[in-house]
């Protein structure tokens, strides 16, 4: 069925079955291929995105549950929040293999969104479903930290 998705500001008219998953649409019909494939079963937070601000795990919602804009790596933010926390992860180094980074991004942007100022425990508990191989979890928690200054100063 042919439906309208607010992809990242911009309407997309989608025409594929109601149970395929977001992040396949995401990734093989709009061809925003920033979100990624880890698991398929909500386990490890490579495919978040927003919706309405939700983190959210793309493979786990399909194309009729989408219930509202959708936001990607390639979206995310203002200028102002995106660059704030896209320096953060550079000035810290963040990335390793870099596969697990855009949903950590995306996590952590909701987060920030929705606290400010996390303390290193909410950071944990927010974070917790989004895995990371390479072992990035410190850097991640002190990059949260700097892009929760760097926004408080923007
Ligand atoms: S691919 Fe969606 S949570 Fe792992
Ligand atoms: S940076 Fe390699 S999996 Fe996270």
């Amino acid at each position: 069925m042919a439906t309208t998705l607010k992809i990242n500001g911009t309407s997309h008219q989608v025409d594929l079955p109601d149970d395929v998953p977001l992040l396949w649409v995401l990734r093989d019909e709009v061809g925003l291929t920033g979100t990624k494939f880890g698991c398929g079963v909500a386990a490890c937070g490579a495919c978040t995105v927003h919706i309405d601000g939700e983190a959210v795990r793309s493979c786990q919602v399909t194309l009729s549950d989408v219930w509202g804009d959708v936001t990607t790596i390639e979206g995310v933010g203002t200028p102002d929040t995106m660059a704030s926390i896209q320096q953060a992860w550079v000035d810290h180094q963040v990335a390793q293999c870099g596969y697990c980074q855009s949903g950590q991004i995306m996590q952590a942007a909701a987060l920030l969104a929705e606290n400010p100022t996390p303390t290193d425990i909410e950071i944990d508990e927010a974070m917790q479903g989004n895995l990371c191989r390479c072992g990035t979890y410190p850097r991640i928690r002190t990059a949260i930290h700097d892009a929760a200054a760097k926004l408080k100063e923007a």
